[in-house]
Parts: C-alpha cells; structure tokens; sequence
C-alpha cells in the first residue's frame, strides 16, 4: 500500500468505510465535468468510466462550455453552464487551449479556487530523468489567483500620470518607449489565506512536517517581500513545522538536485505554474503532473498539463495527470478508501512496466492503459 499524502482539504472527512463500498452507493455526489479541448477529452472520457463502474453514488453532469455552447447561445460560457457548475459539488476539468477558457476563469477567480495543490510524488515504474527519483514526494501549493495573473496589463505610455519611476532602471517608466506593462499584486489577506492553507496541509501530511517558501523578495521586494513576510509571521502559529525560505531560482536548483527535501512548498502564481510544469518534469512528465483548486467553499480538479493539440486524436494522452486529480477530488468529496484503492491500482500498473503510454517509454494507448488500471482494480 502506497502512503498517500494528503493533499485535500483539510477539513474533508472520510465517508466511505469497506462496508458502505460494499453496501453499494450512498453518497450520492454530483460532479460537474468539463473535457476540455483538444486531447484532454480522450483523457477525460476514460477516467470518468472507471469511477462510474466503481459505484460511488457519483452523478456526473456535462455543462455545456466552449463550442458547443458558443454555436447555441453565442457565448462559450453561458449562465446556463455556470448555474450547473454552482449547483454540483465539485468539477472535473480537462485542460483548456482557449475555447473553455471562461469556464476555467470562473473555477478559478469566480470560486476563488485560491490553492492550487499539486503534488509531485515519485511512483516506482515512472519514467523521471533523475538517477534515484525514489523518495521524491512533496507538494507544490500555487497561489491561484493573484501575481502577475489578475490579468492587468496595457501599453506603458498609460502609466504617464502615474510618472512611476522604476527602483533599477531609475527612470519613469513611460519613457522607456514603446512597450507594455503587467501588473503584478500580492495582498496580505491572499498570502495569508494560502500560506494557512499550505500549512494545515504540512500539518496533516505524514510528510516531513516542513513548509518551503520560495518567492524573489530579493528583487520584487514589495511583492514578493510582503508574500515572505507573511509566510514567517504565520509560521509563528505553526511550531510544529518547520518553515524555511529560497529565493525561487536557488529552489529551482534544489528542486532538481534534491528534490527528496522537501514536503510542502508554497509560492506566488507564477512561479508555481512554472516549477510545478518542472515538477511533472522530475517524475517523468507532465502526464504525471495532477491538481486540485481549493477555494473556502468550493474546490475544482484538472491536469496541470495543457490539452496537448499534438497529440489530440491519437489516444495516447497519458490519462495518470486526469486519474490523479480524480482521486484528489474524491479525497475531497470523503470517498478517500476509494481514491486509495485507485492509486494502489494505479502503482501496481506503473511498477509492473507492461502497459505505459508512450511519454512513459511504453506503447499503450491511453484506451489500454486505462483497461489496465481496471483489471489492476
Ligand atoms: C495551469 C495552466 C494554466 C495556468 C493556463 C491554462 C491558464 O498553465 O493550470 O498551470 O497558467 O494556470
Ligand atoms: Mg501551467
């Protein structure tokens, strides 16, 4: 049995005992799914089947976004779509290339999905690049919502009346001619909602009991200073685990070189979409690479790989990225003996070798492999 760590919500409570699985469903859950695009459906699709025929008492409904939705109503993401999200327990999300990108927009800033968990855990049989990958198994918890991405960006002559005047460059900014700026915002009330939230998953991890803070505060002092500052002052409230800090480009380094240190690791949205891409990178490829967005009230699940248009059509999308963020999600929804049972089946089929999909040396079809899986169940 593979100790599984636990990246759900802290709050999130077991209700599937043996007796109840075996009692058949009593749950009865409704999880919104949303494909996505380009291969992340083939994905998907599978994954969906294999919870369905484990009974759970999941109901599964289909919101209609992108396309399909724009060709009906005109808008790829219509109130109709959004009403079924806020009506289901939770959501299921492929991956997005644009046209389910407002669907992606309102999980996240409309939910206020402002963690985003994704671990890295080594699971024997995956192909990583590292000599001894054995051990690796931390979590990389993105702040989901702020940073450079609240989207504020425009031509820099806008900024004339500011008359900003930048701490390196030392001139206004306006001046430095033609180009662009991007806006990027840490609130204090944003840090110290994901700062808690990574340290009550420190706390609840049979990990090492570690938080890891890596931001630029030596060169973002404002931004990235004020996300450190809070980090240390919340550590105050957590005696039991160990806080530590990087600067995020000597975490980068560590991550690769000894990447068995670390247990949780909280940061910035940028720099947590980037290392954790590197992190998929480390166990051997962003088909590994699964997440969970935890808001106070509401919590999505998808890949944190892209939807892989190169691919799209040819099922042999790695579907673990889908299968993990899957379990994370009944985690969540208390069915967690299930989401073990999936990643014991999971390992078994990884540590055997025989059926891999092609990113994993293997040349499985994402069809084969998810057979596999169920015969593994
Ligand atoms: C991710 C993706 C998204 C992000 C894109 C699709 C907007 O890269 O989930 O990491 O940047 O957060
Ligand atoms: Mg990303």
């Amino acid at each position: 049995m593979i100790d599984r760590p636990a990246t759900c919500r802290p709050s999130a409570k077991s209700t599937d005992s043996p007796q109840a699985s075996r009692a058949g469903p009593r749950l009865n859950k409704t999880i919104a799914v949303i494909e996505g695009d380009d291969a992340a459906p083939e994905a998907v699709r599978p994954v969906v089947e294999l919870l369905n025929s484990l009974q759970l008492g999941l109901n599964w409904v289909y919101p209609e976004v992108g396309d399909v939705a724009e060709a009906k109503t005109g808008s790829t993401f219509p109130d109709a779509a959004r009403a079924v999200i806020d009506a289901a327990d939770t959501t299921l999300f492929g991956s997005t290339s644009g046209k389910s990108g407002a669907a992606l927009g309102y999980l996240r800033w409309g939910k206020e999905t402002f963690a985003n968990v994704r671990p890295c855990r080594y699971m024997p049989g995956c192909a990583s690049p590292l000599r001894q990958p054995e051990g690796i198994d931390f979590v990389i918890v993105r702040e989901n919502l702020e940073d450079l991405y609240v989207g504020a960006e425009g031509p820099l002559e806008d900024l004339a009346a500011l008359n900003l005047v930048g701490r390196t460059i030392r001139k206004p900014v306006h001046e430095l001619g033609d180009g662009r700026y991007a806006i990027k915002a840490i609130t204090r009330a944003g840090t110290e909602r994901v700062v808690r939230f990574a340290f009550d998953l420190a706390a609840r991890r049979d990990g090492k009991r570690k938080l890891t803070c890596a931001t630029k505060h030596n060169m973002l002092r404002a931004t990235d200073g004020l996300f450190l500052d809070v980090a240390r002052e919340i550590a105050a409230d957590y005696p039991e685990i160990e806080f530590e800090s990087f600067i995020v480009d000597d975490f980068a380094c560590r991550m690769i070189r000894e990447p068995e240190r670390f247990d949780v690791v909280v940061m910035p949205n940028q720099y947590g979409d980037i290392l954790s891409d590197a992190a998929g990178g480390l166990l051997g490829s962003l088909g590994l690479a699964a997440s969970g967005c935890f808001g106070a009230d509401y919590a999505y699940f998808e890949p944190a790989h892209g939807t892989a248009p190169d691919i799209a059509g040819r099922d042999i999308i790695n579907p673990t990225a889908t299968i993990l963020s899957a379990t994370m999600m009944l985690d969540y929804l208390g069915l967690d003996s299930a989401a073990q049972r999936i990643e014991d089946a999971l390992a078994r089929v990884y540590a055997s070798g025989a059926v891999l999909t092609p990113d994993q040396g293997g040349s499985a079809t994402t069809t084969e492999f998810c057979a596999a899986l169920a015969r593994a169940l």
